[in-house]
């Protein structure tokens, strides 16, 4: 890392230390054994109460699995800007019993009304009220099915247990921070169209207020549904006739065999290897791993750390670019796709692409159109979990962007995703975090729009590091930047604080936070004929956790741009 970059981090990283949390069971290092258990349990999340929840279900004899569960459904209650019972996410799992890593996959699902012509205007352009607000926005959710899956089979508790925090706090309130206030502001005129919105966010007659206590009793009854009855208490029954209706009254379409029909589907995580690294991240229809793949494979033919910053720079950037214009043209749902996989995994064509990168110039975009990505950190949410028997989850969910369709269906305090944005509802139109998709990724009844989540885990001799991130399409860039701090041997709070830089093709330009990059390099990068922006507001919010097996240190790191995260380390085997 260069000299810059390091003065940054460490200004980032030190007014938050305490938000970080570790535990240093041993000073001495090198000669000490390489441990099979870690000490205790990390947890980080995107909220200090869903993190407690997690801890709280650990110290009643829960296993990493059961605090997923609970740490999920307790960021849907309190963070429902980010995601919820309404959305879908992917769950990473690393069973420590059997040794598999497992991926599950419960991403939304589209309903068979959603043919591409239903999201075109009179003109054949896309329509963006209808791709991003209200019931046609909408997916099938697949968080529900998630949560019974993981109890029914990982966990140790029942879903009464898991599921208790969340009820609680849906019941009883939690207190409401700037960030819902902000989002809830943005997207207020959307969201009082709806009447079931405005009996949860205008149930005094105002909006949410920093400080105010939010509370969602129907919420709590459709959780205490789910621990009642399992999949059958959302999908069947009371709450998914509620779900139909709200939707047929806002004028869309579902049939109640899309939900009862809904799977979470188990598939085969990703792996790779960068350096001294083995890697395990999202499948499609995730395109993160794919692209984590790429971008890391094509830099391992450099020493990150011999490169001037300018250098190091630019050849992340060409990295990211290459990677993600092959998001945009082969990625989808693979049970209706066929993904090259084969080729976008391979180290030949890593070489090959690596081989088109000049040293010393950019290489521009192709001339498509583009709109700037939306500065955006509050939509999505992570969650890092390493258990005391070694059990792991890295988990994103989401409703997409910010209180997701805004429409919650009365009765339920269900507030409905708006994922079907993350299809490409017209092929070569940017969507809201201005990526493209072409016919990979067109929708289609019952298949899964392409994601940009990337929960992770990495492995090297020494140390385990789990960590994900919220930020649309720059999660995956997100993860790179932490992966790459983790190889230059950083501490997970470290890692959480790095500072941010992005490339997606298109639009053909680099973000970056201001400060990221020094202005030295901003103008050797412009020399070689990059875009840069270099002074755009902070974004992001990882949360990681990581476990040296050499030192037995447990440490957790919690974004520091988000002042409401947590990580929680207890450093001892709960009984
Ligand atoms: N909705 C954001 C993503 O899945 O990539």
């Amino acid at each position: 890392m260069s000299k810059p970059l390091r003065a940054l981090l460490l200004a980032l990283v030190l007014p938050f230390a305490a938000a970080g949390a570790s535990a240093a069971q041993a000073s001495d290092t090198s000669s000490a054994q390489i441990r099979t258990h870690p000490p205790g349990t990390a947890i980080a999340s995107g909220h200090a109460l869903a993190t407690k929840a997690g801890m709280d279900i650990i110290r009643a004899g829960g296993n990493a699995f059961d605090a997923a569960v609970a740490v999920s459904a307790t960021l849907s209650v309190v963070e429902p800007i980010s995601s919820g019972i309404g959305g879908g996410g992917f769950f990473l799992l690393h069973d420590a019993k059997t040794g598999k890593d497992i991926f599950v996959d419960a991403r939304e699902t589209a309903p068979a009304s959603a043919t591409p012509a239903a999201y075109l205007d009179e003109k054949g352009e896309l329509n963006r009220d209808r791709a991003t607000n209200g019931p046609w926005s909408a997916g099938i959710p697949g968080l529900p099915a998630a949560l019974v899956h993981l109890a029914q089979n990982y966990g140790r508790l029942p879903l009464k247990t898991t599921l208790a925090p969340a009820i609680r706090l849906a019941r009883e309130g939690f207190e409401i921070y700037p960030r819902l206030e902000r989002g809830y502001a943005s997207r207020r005129a959307v969201m009082e169209r709806y009447r079931g919105t405005r009996a949860v966010f205008l149930a005094d007659g105002t909006p949410p207020m920093t400080g105010e206590i939010l509370r969602q009793p129907e919420l709590a009854r459709t959780i205490e549904l789910i621990a009642e009855k399992g999949f059958d208490g959302f999908y069947r029954g009371e709450t998914a006739k509620k779900l139909l209706a709200a939707v047929k009254e806002e004028g869309g379409k579902w049939r109640i065999d899309e939900l009862t029909g809904y799977q979470v589907k188990e598939r085969e995580p990703l792996r790779f290897r960068y350096r001294d690294w083995d890697i395990t991240t999202a499948p499609p229809p995730s395109s993160g791993g794919v692209a984590l793949a790429e971008m890391l494979q094509i830099l391992e033919g450099w020493d990150l750390s011999k490169l001037d910053e300018a250098h190091r720079h630019h050849v992340i950037v060409e990295a990211m670019r290459r990677a993600y214009r092959d998001r945009t043209i082969y990625l989808g749902d693979p049970d209706f796709v066929k993904v090259p996989m084969r080729r976008l995994m391979s180290l030949d064509y890593a070489a090959g692409l690596r081989a088109t990168i000049h040293p010393e110039k950019a290489t521009p975009s192709e001339l498509l159109p583009g709109v700037p990505a939306p500065l955006e950190d509050d939509e999505t949410t992570h969650y890092s979990i390493i258990d005391a028997d070694g059990n792991r989850v890295s988990a994103t969910q989401t409703v997409n962007l910010l209180y997701g369709s805004g429409l919650v269906a009365p009765g339920t305090g269900v507030l409905l995703n708006n994922e079907m944005d993350d299809f490409a509802l017209r092929p070569g139109t940017p969507n809201a975090f201005g990526v493209m998709g072409f016919a990979a990724n067109a929708p289609e009844a019952g298949k899964r729009m392409l994601s940009s989540m990337t929960p992770s885990f990495i492995e090297s001799k020494d140390r385990i590091a789990v960590l994900g991130a919220p930020g649309g399409s720059r999660i995956i860039t997100e993860v790179l930047v932490g992966i790459l701090g983790y190889d230059e041997g950083l501490n997970a709070q470290q890692v959480a604080a790095l500072p941010r830089f992005h490339h997606q093709w298109m639009p053909d330009a680099i973000s970056a936070e201001k400060g990221a990059i020094g202005p030295a390099a901003v103008s050797a990068l412009e020399a070689m004929g990059h875009t840069v922006n270099a002074a755009e507001s902070p974004w992001g919010n990882l949360q990681t956790v990581s476990w040296n097996k050499r030192t037995n240190t447990l440490e957790g790191g919690t974004d520091p741009r988000n002042p409401v995260g947590s990580a929680e380390v207890v450093d001892s085997r709960i009984p």
